[in-house]
Parts: C-alpha cells; structure tokens; sequence
C-alpha cells in the first residue's frame, strides 16, 4: 500500500535508481507516482498520474543528475489520483514521500490552516509535510532529528516517512509507526525502502528499522536512533531473496509465474516438514479452541485450516475476518490459540488482530512468506512458507504455502494428540513424493482453462459452488476471478444457493461447480442438476472418476481432476481455479499483475 525509496548516492545518478526502486515496488500501489530530486542545491519535483512508466517517460525529457532522491508510488487513501495527490509533498523547507495513513490529519490541518498555511492537494500526507515544516520553523537549533520527532509525537496513524531537508539536501530522514521501512545499506549509497525489492539490484544488506526508531542516512554513513534520539547499533541482516526471483523469467505475467511455482514450492515445504516433524514448539493440542485471523485469500486459507483442523484433529477453529475481530469482544481464555495468517507480514488489520490476541493473553502462531515482517517478529512463534517474494497483486502461491503449512499443523496436532494413524502418515508421505509431478499436471492443462475462460469471459456474472471443503475452494476461486477480470462472480454453499441466489440463475448462467469429497458428492450434484434445470451452463470440477457416464446429465464442460488423500486435495483443486481467472482476465485484456483499485500489501485499515 504505497511504496517508498529513498537514496543517498556517491556515484550513481540517485533519479535512475529511485526509479528503477519503483518499478520493484509498484505492485504496493499504483495508480501515481512521484520523485523528488537533490540537484545542484535544489530540490525538483516531477510527479505523474498513473503507473510508474508514465513517470519515466516523462523523466526522459528532463536532464536530470540527482544526488539523492526520494520517490513514492501510490495507492491513494485520501484524495484522487492525480498529480497534485501524488507524492513527494513539499512545504516550506521540507521534502516528503509517505505510506500510511493520517488518521488526524483534519485536526493538524485546522490547526495549521489557523497559522497561515495554505494546502494544494487533499491528501493527509501533505498536512504531515506541513506539519514537520511548522515544527521546523519555530526550532532554534534545527535539529532534523528532535524536529521529526517532535511532530512525531502529535501525528496520529500509521507512517513511514522519508524525507529531506532543503537545507541538508544529501540526507535522508526516515522513521516509520505501523508502516514497514528498511535501511539499505551499499559501497555506493544508502537506502530507505519498503521493502527489499526496491533494492535488491544494488544490496542485499539491510536494517530493519522498529516502529518509532529515526534513520539519518547519507551516501556513506547510516545512523540510527531510538526513540529518546540516542544513537543505537542495530543488526545488519542479509535478505536471502535474490534479484532475480523479482523478475518474471519468461513469463508473460508475474501471476502465470506463481501459479508455475507452486509444485516446486508445495513438494519443498512438506519434506522439510517431513524432515523435521518437531519444528514447531508450540504444542497445538494444549489449547482447546483455535482462532485462525486473516483477511482476503490468506483468510480462505484459514477455512481450509479449519475444516482440516476439525474433521481431522478435532479442535475447534473459528476463522475470523482480521478487520472485525479487532473490534469486536474477545472470548479469548489461556486455552485459545490464535494463528494469524499473512503473505506480506505487514497487512494491518492482521497484525492489529495479533496484537490484540496478545494483549489478551493467547499464545499467537504466524503464518507468514515475508521474514522479518512486522507480523513475522511480533508473533510469539513464526512458520515461514518460504515461498518466495511474490509480486503478482492476486496471490496464488502465497495462498497455497499457507494451505500446505495448515496440512501440515493439523498432521502436528494429531501426532501430539496420538490420533495420527501410521496409514494416514504414511498415505500423506508416499503422496507428498509426487505432488509436485501432480500439481505440474494439473497446471498443464491451459487448453482446457482457456476453452472454459472463453465460455465465461462475456458474462455479467457467475457462480462458483461447492460444499464442505470445495466450498471454501469456490470462495477463494470466486475472488480470483472477480479481482483479476473485473466479473462480478459469487461463491455458494451448494445446499444454499434455494435458498434465495438461485432466482438468479438464467439461460446460459455459468456456473462452476465443484464436487471433490466423496461423501458429498451425490448432494452437490443434486444441487448442480437444479441449477441446470433453471439454464445454468454447468462447469463441472471432479476428482471423482466413478461417474463419467452421468456427466453429460449436468454438466456442459467437465474437468477432472487428480484425487488425492483430503489433507492435500485443496492444494490441486485450487489450481484450475486459478487458471480459469488467469486465462479469463487474459482474454479480458485485463491488468492481471496489477488489477485496478488494489495493491498488494495492505498496511492501511
Ligand atoms: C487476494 C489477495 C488478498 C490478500 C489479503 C491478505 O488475491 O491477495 O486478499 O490475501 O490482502 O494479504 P496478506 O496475506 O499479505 O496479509
């Protein structure tokens, strides 16, 4: 949500690299971008509505050979994108890209407006900008440091900020509450980022900055400070994610490239599993109800774990959207184990909900693919699902990581309950030794996902439905396709859709049914057949092999699919699901990396 960078350059034109920075970190927003430039003794302003291309491309009509820069790319909160909206702000002496939200702002700006300043965009980070001028101004000694501080203190929100000085113009100044930031650190110059992709091209080293530290970087030296202001040493760490997994290797989107990735990283993550059973400490079967926390698809995945969890280990889960339970009455005992799930380790309402379950007493799990993310540290025990950075805004891989990580936690649970039976351990393993050979099938199939995307791209809506397990499946199949093609589609428990929804349904409605459990099997297709009755064009997904002969009875399209024990078969029925939103935003001539109105890394409310 927004992403910033910032660097201090001792030879590099700073403009190219904050650009090429950008580029990295646009999947975090994108509908402007801006750059603020140090050049001989002055700061300019070039600022762009739209993505970072257009940004460039206006760029290359400017000389520019800056010694530092900072540069935002957008997600707009308050105001309209457009160029005035878009980042960096400046008023009076001060410079400045922000990611967050100021929940005050209204206040600050009445407050400033009463004192002469005027405003030209709508956007809360201006008012910061001014607000840290108005400090500035009345300070004696011009301490940046006390100054970003001192303002600090009234902002309200979330917030990492960089941020120059005109009268310092080669540092940068950046601190950060509830908004990620790293320090970067090069032979060349130093960094302020969101993230490590930024800067990946150029280092690997980095600080983690902590909520309310200050950073005062130049092109060779980075200091770093408390929140008192009394410089402190902080861990250099190493990102272990290279340059190159940010690129999309001959994909044609990054989105194609995960979904690709799956096999490798699903079959990778079970056999550490299997390599080392006892990795977690914490011991699930001491709590008697599970909370699983999460927003999105990571809180698809939480359904899953719960169905798994209860079917098979018979603990209690209730799945919670993340943005709710902060607010509402916490029924949490020293029994209750929360698990918050989260690709990015930075969604807000997420690691709100974590820190609540903490404040309440439970013991927390994270569920997390970004190390070193704010959810990642503040958890009282992480498991990482190593997936890979994952830039694609529609997650896939990050989605089925976390799946597979739930599988094996419920596989954990029934081991330190002693109602893992040697046939089920030994059917997942002997299964887990070909699961990448089966998901790589699987995706192989675009022929079949490409003759149903052109069955449904030209319709106003769709239904997925499912029961049970299938129908968490159909949920999250349901928001892939509605977030990357732009169609309205819904997701119904089978048994549901009479229940109402069904009056909907019309000539040629499509509707994707999926039917992967046995012992619901006859139901859904009972479910299926009234659809049919009404004109639905069924798209029929199975795993069930036994019934060839009675498709045609229901279904217009068939895809069968391989069966597996039920702990992995929602890691391969996903996947068509998957595809089929792939193929049809394709067909769409839809934006699939990044669809309209979203981005990637949720760290606003
Ligand atoms: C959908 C999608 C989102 C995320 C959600 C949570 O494709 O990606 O629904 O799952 O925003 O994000 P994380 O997992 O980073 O907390």
């Amino acid at each position: 949500m927004c992403g910033i960078i910032g660097y201090s350059s001792k030879k590099k034109n700073a403009k190219d690299v904050v650009i090429a920075g950008l580029k990295n970190l646009e999947y975090r927003g994108y509908d402007s971008a801006g750059i603020a430039t140090s050049e001989n003794g002055k700061i300019n302003l070039y600022k762009a509505k739209g993505k970072i291309a257009v940004l460039e491309d206006k760029l290359n009509n400017e000389v520019i050979n800056a010694s530092t820069a900072i540069g935002h790319t957008r997600w707009a909160t308050h105001g309209e994108p457009n160029e005035t909206n878009a980042h960096p702000h400046r008023v009076g002496n001060v410079t400045l890209v922000h990611n967050g939200i100021i929940e005050n702002y209204i206040e600050l700006k009445n407050f400033l407006l009463k004192n002469g300043v005027t405003f030209n965009s709508s956007t809360d980070t201006e008012v910061a900008c001014a607000y840290i001028n108005y400090i500035y101004q009345k300070s004696e000694n011009k301490n940046k440091l006390q100054v970003i501080s001192t303002a600090c203190d009234e902002i309200r929100g979330s917030y990492a900020f960089s941020i120059i000085f005109d009268d310092e113009l080669d540092t940068i100044y950046a601190t950060r509450k509830d908004s990620p930031l790293i320090i970067g650190l090069s032979d060349d110059g130093n960094f302020a980022a969101s993230d490590i992709s930024a800067i990946l091209d150029y280092t690997n080293k980095y600080i983690l900055l902590e909520h309310d530290e200050f950073a005062k970087i130049t092109c060779d030296d980075v200091e770093i400070y408390n929140k008192n202001l009394e410089k402190i040493d902080k861990e250099i760490m190493f990102a272990n994610w290279s340059a190159t997994e940010y690129k999309k290797n001959g994909y044609e989107h990054f989105m194609l490239k995960e979904i690709n990735e799956q096999p490798e990283v699903i079959s990778k993550l079970f056999n550490n599993y299997f390599e080392n059973e006892d990795y977690l400490s914490i011991n699930i079967a001491d709590y008697d109800t599970i909370h699983i926390v999460a927003c999105g698809s990571a809180m698809h995945a939480g359904m899953i774990g719960k169905y798994l969890f209860e079917n098979f280990a018979s603990i209690p889960v209730s799945v919670e959207i993340a943005s709710e339970y902060r607010y509402k009455k916490q029924l949490i005992t020293p029994s209750t184990l929360v698990i918050i799930i989260s690709q990015s380790g930075e969604t807000a309402d997420s690691l709100a909900a974590l820190r609540i379950a903490k404040e309440h007493g439970a013991k927390t799990i994270a569920i997390v693919n970004v190390v070193g993310s704010s959810i990642s540290r503040e958890a009282d025990e992480t498991i990482y699902t190593y997936a890979g950075p994952e830039i694609a805004v529609a997650t896939t891989k990050g989605y089925t990581s976390q799946v597979a990580i739930l599988s094996m936690l419920v596989l954990n649970a029934m081991k330190q309950k002693n109602i893992l039976d040697d046939s089920l351990k030994n059917k997942v393993q002997e299964e887990i030794g070909k699961i990448k050979e089966v998901l790589s099938k699987v995706i192989d199939n675009s022929e079949k996902y490409i003759k149903i995307a052109s069955a449904i791209k030209d319709k106003e809506h769709l239904f997925f439905l499912g029961r049970g397990i299938d129908y968490t499946l159909c949920l999250e199949g349901s928001l892939k396709l509605k977030e990357i093609s732009y169609m309205h589609s819904e997701a119904y428990a089978a048994g549901e859709l009479k229940h109402g929804t069904i009056s909907l349904i019309e000539e040629g409605t499509p509707v994707i049914a999926i039917a992967t459990d046995k012992t619901l099997y006859e139901k859904t297709v009972s479910n299926i057949k009234e659809t049919k009755a009404r004109g639905a064009y069924v798209i029929f997904i199975t795993n069930n092999d036994e019934d060839v002969e009675n498709y045609n009875d229901f279904a217009d399209i068939v895809l069968t699919i391989p069966k597996v024990t039920e702990l992995l078969q929602p890691l391969v029925t996903i996947l068509p699901l998957q595809l089929i939103a792939y193929e049809t935003a394709k067909m769409r001539g839809c934006d699939i990396d990044k669809p309209k109105n979203l981005a990637k890394s949720v760290t606003v409310e």
